[in-house]
Order: C-alpha cells, then sequence, then structure tokens
C-alpha cells in the first residue's frame, strides 16, 4: 500500500486491503418522483428500493444542465459544461465535435490507479471522424453501446413485446439507423431493442466477474437508455409493470441494476464497492403519462427549474455507507473528487467543479457543496446563470419554458425566456415546488440573502471561462456511425 492510499485509509477510519471499486448508473430522463423509494406509488423498482433502505438516499442532488450531452460531460469531468464546451445542446450521430479529448475524465483518474475500466450503453459525448470521441479514446478499456440516444435515427418500427408489437413513437429521420458498438466497432446496424438490455446486463456482469479473478480494482460505468424516449423494454420487463411502456423501462433498468448487485455480492466484492446511481436530467413531460414524474418539484427536461435538475440519487456501499436519507447539497461533479479520494488517485491539473462528498457518504458529514450554479440548456456568456441555489435558498435571474416540458398544467413550464429584477426567490425547503416567490419587499432580512448570492454569481462568473463549443462546430452526414463506411447511397445503405 503506498503512502496516499495508506492515508486515505486512515482518514477514512477503515484500512481496506483495496481500493474499492465502483459502479455508476445513469439513468436517463428520470425524474424525482418515478422512484418507488422516491414515493412514486405504481413504479416497480425494487432493487432501487432495496439500494435505497441499505444505502445513503440523497434529497437535495444535483445535475448540472437540463439535458442529455452537457450532464454527461460534467459527471464524467467534475467541470461544468461551460469549461469543457460541451453546450449549447446534444451531440447528433453526424457531430465534428465531441467532449475534448485534454479533459480527464472519471475512468482516466481511476486509469492511474491500475483499475479496470468499462462503459456501457448511452454515450452521448461524441462520436467524430473513425470514432475520434468513443469512450474508449477517454479512459474506458472496454465499450457496448450506442455513441449518442437511442432515438437519434428512425426508430419506428422498434419492435417491443405490446400487442401491436411496435414501441411507443418515432424518432429522427434521414439519418443512419441506430448502431451498436462493441469499443470501436459496429456489430449490429440497426440494432435490436428487445435484446439491448439483456446484452448490457451480460456485459456488465462478465466485466465485473473478469475484473475480480485479475484481482483488479474496477469502474462500471452504466449510462442507460432507460428510461428516455421512446421507452422500450424486452422480453422480461415488457407489460409487468403497472405504468405501462414508462414503466416497463423503468423496471428492465432496475432489473439490470439487481443482476449487477447479486454478481457483486456472489464475488465477494459487495463491501468493497461503491454503487451509485443517479440520473442526466429531469423527465420529459411532453409525453403526457408516458413520460416520467418529477414529484413534487417543478417542470422537468430542459427547464432550470428544480424538477429538470434535482434528480434521484442514492449511494450503496453495505459496511461503509451507514442507511438513511441525506438533505445535504451535492451533484454529479462531485463524483470525480470523490472516486479519486476514495481510490487515492490525484485530481486533475484543471479548475475543478466538484467536491470531494467522501465524508458526507462515510461519516454523514457536512457536505463541502454549498452552492448550486444553473445554466440553461443553450447557455452563453450574455445571460450567463440562470439560477444559483445558496443554501436553502434559490434565485432565479430568468426562466425558461421548454418543450420537452410542456404539455403540464403550469404554463411557466413552456412559456418563452422571463428576466426577473429582482431575482425570482424561493425557500425551497418551505416550498420545494417554487410555486411562491418570497416578497422580499416585506423582508429585509431577504435583501441580506439575495446580496449575498449576487456576491457569489459574480465571483463565481468571474471564474468561468466558457470553452469553445464542441457542438456548434456544426455537422458532417459522412461521419455518422456506418457499418460498410465505403456503401452509397446513404444513410440507407449503413445496414448490416
Ligand atoms: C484543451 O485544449 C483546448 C484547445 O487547445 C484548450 O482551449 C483547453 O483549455 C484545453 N482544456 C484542458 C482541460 O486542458
Ligand atoms: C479514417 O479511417 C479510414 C479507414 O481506416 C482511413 O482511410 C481514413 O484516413 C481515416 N480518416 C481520418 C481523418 O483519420
Ligand atoms: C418501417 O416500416 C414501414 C412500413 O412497414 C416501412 O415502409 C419503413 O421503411 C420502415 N422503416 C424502417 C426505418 O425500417
Ligand atoms: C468483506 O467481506 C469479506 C467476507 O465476505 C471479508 O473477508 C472482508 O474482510 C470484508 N471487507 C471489508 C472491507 O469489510
Ligand atoms: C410564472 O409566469 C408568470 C408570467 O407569466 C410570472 O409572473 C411568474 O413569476 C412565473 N412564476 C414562476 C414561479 O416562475
Ligand atoms: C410585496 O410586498 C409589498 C409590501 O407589502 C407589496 O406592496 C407588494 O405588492 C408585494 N409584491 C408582490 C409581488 O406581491
Amino acid at each position: 500500500m503506498d503512502l496516499l492510499l495508506l492515508l486515505g485509509a486512515l482518514v477514512l477510519g477503515t484500512v481496506s486491503a483495496a481500493p474499492p471499486n465502483f459502479v455508476l448508473v445513469f439513468a436517463d430522463d428520470l425524474g424525482f418522483g418515478d422512484l418507488g423509494c422516491y414515493g412514486h406509488p405504481s413504479s416497480l423498482t425494487p432493487n432501487l428500493d432495496r439500494m435505497a433502505a441499505g444505502g445513503l438516499r440523497f434529497t437535495d442532488f444535483y445535475c448540472t444542465s437540463a439535458s442529455c450531452s452537457p450532464s454527461r460531460a460534467s459527471l464524467l469531468t467534475g467541470r461544468y459544461q461551460t469549461r469543457t464546451g460541451v453546450y449549447p445542446g446534444v451531440f447528433f450521430p453526424s457531430s465534428i465535435g465531441g467532449l475534448p479529448l485534454n479533459e480527464t475524465t472519471i475512468a482516466e483518474v481511476l486509469k492511474t490507479r491500475g483499475y479496470s475500466t468499462a462503459a456501457m450503453g448511452k454515450w452521448h459525448l461524441g462520436f467524430g471522424t473513425n470514432g475520434t470521441f468513443l469512450p474508449v479514446r477517454q479512459g474506458f478499456d472496454h465499450f457496448l453501446g450506442i455513441p449518442y440516444s437511442h432515438d437519434q435515427g428512425p426508430c419506428d418500427n422498434m419492435t417491443c413485446f405490446y400487442p401491436d408489437g411496435k414501441c411507443f413513437g418515432t424518432c429522427d429521420q434521414d439519418t443512419v439507423v441506430v448502431p451498436l458498438m462493441k469499443d470501436d466497432i459496429i456489430t449490429e446496424q440497426p440494432i435490436s431493442f428487445i435484446d439491448l438490455e439483456k446484452s448490457y446486463s451480460d456485459f456488465g456482469v462478465n466485466f465485473i466477474k473478469s475484473s475480480v479473478k485479475k484481482q483488479q480494482p474496477f469502474f462500471l460505468y452504466y449510462p442507460a437508455h432507460h428510461t428516455h424516449y421512446p421507452q422500450y423494454a424486452g422480453r422480461g420487463a415488457a407489460g409487468r409493470s403497472l405504468r405501462g411502456p414508462f414503466g416497463d423501462s423503468l423496471l428492465e433498468l432496475d432489473d439490470t441494476i439487481g443482476r449487477l448487485i447479486e454478481t457483486l455480492r456472489e464475488n465477494g466484492v459487495l463491501n468493497n464497492t461503491l454503487v451509485f446511481f443517479t440520473a442526466d436530467n429531469g423527465p420529459q413531460l411532453s409525453l403526457m403519462s408516458r413520460g416520467g414524474n418529477s414529484g413534487p418539484l417543478k417542470c422537468g427536461k430542459g427547464t432550470t427549474y428544480e424538477g429538470g435538475m434535482r434528480m434521484p440519487s442514492i449511494a450503496y456501499w453495505p459496511g461503509t455507507i451507514r442507511p438513511g436519507v441525506t438533505h445535504e447539497l451535492a451533484s454529479t461533479l462531485d463524483l470525480l473528487p470523490t472516486f479519486a479520494r476514495l481510490a487515492g488517485a490525484k485530481l486533475p491539473d484543471v479548475f475543478l467543479d466538484g467536491v470531494d462528498m467522501t465524508e458526507l457518504l462515510t461519516n454523514r458529514g457536512k457536505s463541502k457543496r454549498e452552492v448550486m450554479m444553473f445554466y440553461p440548456i443553450h447557455p452563453n456568456k450574455i445571460h450567463g446563470l440562470f439560477a444559483i441555489r445558496l443554501g436553502k435558498y434559490k434565485a432565479h435571474y430568468y426562466t425558461e419554458g421548454n418543450g420537452r416540458s410542456g404539455s403540464t398544467p403550469d404554463h411557466n413550464c413552456s412559456i418563452s425566456l422571463q428576466f426577473h429584477h429582482p431575482p425570482l426567490l424561493f425557500d425551497l425547503e418551505a416550498d420545494v415546488s417554487e410555486n411562491y416567490p418570497l416578497n422580499v419587499t416585506e423582508r429585509p432580512d431577504l435583501q441580506d440573502v439575495l446580496e449575498q448570492i449576487k456576491k457569489v454569481k459574480l465571483q463565481f462568473e468571474a471564474s468561468m471561462v466558457f470553452g469553445e463549443s464542441q457542438i456548434e462546430k456544426g455537422k458532417d452526414p459522412n461521419l455518422e456511425p456506418c457499418c460498410r463506411p465505403q456503401c452509397s447511397p446513404k444513410p440507407q445503405c449503413c445496414h448490416c
């Protein structure tokens, strides 16, 4: 054991023989109110509920963007998307850019400590010329998955085990059908969604087993396609939940989580593995009863209201994390520094926005995080931050609805950009639904709060150097992944 690791172990109060393993599950478009353990009455999530009962459940955990690619970039780098250039919006199959290769991912941090690393599922941090931006170029030894969202290709004929044999909804047209990749090779195009979850689950199980056999610490990153639109499920889950396709998709994800935890147990590493579950952004409410649910939170995907960015989140590590619920502030940004600390790895030499939350996990200490910044899905230097949470207060400088959160009774989820001066101020402990702005004129004490928030905002924005936008680098249809690279006419010929 080297000195760094020994010090880490002493500080933690546990001297473990080996650095811990990490399993990180990132659900897609999942709401704060969607899991059984977060109060949903008809979702079926027995494995996640058991994880919550035996682990630490967060009530105040945030992602950094109400949209896929930027949220993923922050999770893997510990940096706001504005720094890494993963804005505005998301990557497309033909995008020229990707998460810059000089950014340091959690996988790259852990590689320095001899970890074996794998990603399975939805990448969505770029593909690029000859797969320049795939996980295997960003610190992952292995990858099985789709390089982007599964609705980013014609999928209207996707088969599910529903009475009409069809999944619900249509997807992007005029692009290649969705490919499945093993490392950087296309193995299927189009993909079979019915068998997909089983492939991931098998891949994850095999990866855990082979890492244990080699006595290598491991990091498994599973950004799931579930529960993103169009929801699908294979044989084991279709029709089994009470909630229809959304519930089935969630149940299939829950099954995989159960199988991964069972594999950890069977291989004797459950008590040396941190399993962390959270999601990339809030639910797509525009799907109405077929979308996810924000529970008590306002609006969903695409907005900087709580429903877009406060996420269900569970940390599970039997023997090390005491079961309970925490109301401390935490974020996806904090996972990189926390994993680094637990693994005894050095932090990358960059401006990090994340803070180490080891104390919070292992000793139920205070969070080092006091503020959370809210950028819109199309951030720019002129508007800057849309909102800031400081302690229990949240100030909105701008609010903007989004089509993905449309169709809800609250019209503020879909209206256009509004500037608020003074900012709309909410007490999130008293009014988590952001329904009742505080009247600052009547409460002089709140002037101080606003002053403090303003100071934090100025300080933070002075530190923010916007990275060159990777998404505005544009698209080139020739870059779309194709199993027969030289074929024509594209995209139809990319079919194997
Ligand atoms: C990566 O390279 C770009 C372009 O040279 C540079 O602007 C950026 O600061 C670099 N990022 C990091 C994290 O080093
Ligand atoms: C991409 O790969 C193909 C086939 O290996 C090669 O011919 C081509 O030069 C590569 N393109 C770039 C930009 O590296
Ligand atoms: C879907 O099915 C329709 C009708 O069967 C067919 O015309 C269309 O080409 C199919 N689309 C794809 C992407 O396979
Ligand atoms: C984990 O459990 C095994 C037995 O299953 C035990 O030998 C080992 O000491 C435990 N490790 C820790 C860190 O508690
Ligand atoms: C909702 O929208 C109205 C304008 O239509 C605005 O006056 C009000 O402050 C908004 N409420 C919230 C909570 O954003
Ligand atoms: C805030 O309180 C003041 C003083 O009671 C009142 O005049 C004003 O109308 C209130 N503002 C709002 C937006 O309710």
